[in-house]
């Protein structure tokens, strides 16, 4: 089968065929339509799972992706064969990712049926980016009357979490260049902060002097946290998905912060699967590439500049 390989650590992802992979007990092979891109795809490739996992190369890159069963390994009960299907794909430790004709996933694991609404190149960007925004505006507890600082909102997590934030009631201030600030509202915002325009605490304090509840961040490494975290009242909260709050530093200030680092779950993805086909949740696609341009897509996704998923045609 075809698929989206590095040879080593710091490699350039490369087409390779590859034998298909068979299905165990307890697993299915899916016949992969589309992959989603993450910032996870080229992070690996770097090597971010080097101390933790030992890794077979060629190594497939890719958590995200969408398609049909193709075979149930024995003991599957709860996925059918031709079931359209989408979730987190990735199997570093067998070398096997979503970039592939064909991927495999359990049973029990993190896949579940697609939204009935949705297409399959739609579908392969939700995994990764829209169970983040869930988990994460669960986990700051965003609750109604609450204002809410979205920071890396236009990319794919950010624009989850503000649709989810605004959903959950609270008033949602988005991070946008000039570009997206129309984008932003029409998904829930209730106000824009373009972070390219200087200082943030500054931007928000001049509308919110009393302060905000929970920043609810993607991008911001140590010091930035540090600095958007004044911003919070006391009983406040900070998420980040970059590891970058220190909750005991938080606590002394009254305030709570939690490095989140969770990972998608069929539970999880049937909950966006209902808030998808209710009209609730949105992901908008900002580029799809056929396959031979895998490698041009996570290259972009790199660069930055997110306007919201990359998904690649198998
Ligand atoms: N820990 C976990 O479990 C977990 C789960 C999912 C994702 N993540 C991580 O979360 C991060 C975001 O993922 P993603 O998929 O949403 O990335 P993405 O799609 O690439 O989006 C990033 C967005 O952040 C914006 N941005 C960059 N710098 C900014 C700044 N200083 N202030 C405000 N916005 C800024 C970018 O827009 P501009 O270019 O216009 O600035 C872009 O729209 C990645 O590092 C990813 O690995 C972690």
């Amino acid at each position: 089968m075809r698929a989206i390989a590095v040879s080593e650590y710091g490699a350039t992802p490369a087409p390779v065929n590859l034998p298909r992979p068979e299905p165990g007990p307890g697993e299915i092979l899916v016949k992969m339509i589309a992959a989603g891109v993450n910032p996870l795809d080229w992070k690996i490739a770097d090597g971010m799972l080097k101390d933790s996992l030992d890794v077979p190369f060629p190594l497939i890159l890719g958590q995200d992706g969408a398609g049909v069963v193709d075979e149930v390994g024995e003991g599957v009960t709860r996925l059918r064969h031709g079931e359209q299907v989408y979730g987190a794909f990735l199997q570093a430790e067998r070398g096997l990712g979503s970039y592939a004709e064909y991927a495999i996933a359990r049973d029990d694991g993190p896949v579940a049926k697609m939204p009935e609404g949705m297409i399959y190149t739609q579908a392969a960007a939700v995994p990764t980016a829209c169970t983040t925004a869930l988990a994460m505006v669960e986990e700051a507890r965003v609750d109604t009357g609450q204002t809410v600082l979205v920071v890396g909102a236009t990319g794919g997590v950010g624009q989850g979490l503000v649709q989810l934030a605004a959903r959950a009631g609270a008033k949602v201030l988005a991070t946008a260049r000039a570009d997206m600030a129309g984008t932003m509202r029409r998904l829930g915002a209730d106000e824009t902060v373009d972070h390219s325009k200087g200082d943030l605490n500054r931007q928000v304090l001049a509308v919110h002097s009393d302060g905000i509840d929970a920043v609810l961040d993607v991008v911001s490494d140590t010091p930035a946290a540090e600095h958007l975290a004044q911003l919070l009242r006391p009983g406040g909260t900070y998420v980040s998905t970059t590891w970058s709050v220190n909750p005991d530093a938080m606590e002394a200030r009254q305030l709570r912060g939690v490095n989140y680092d969770g990972e998608p779950s069929a539970a999880l993805l049937d909950r966006l699967s209902d808030l998808i086909d209710a009209g609730e949740l949105r992901v908008r696609v900002e580029r799809e590439v056929p396959f031979a341009e895998a490698a041009d897509a996570l290259a972009g996704n790199r660069a930055g500049g997110a306007r919201g998923k990359t998904v690649i045609r198998i």
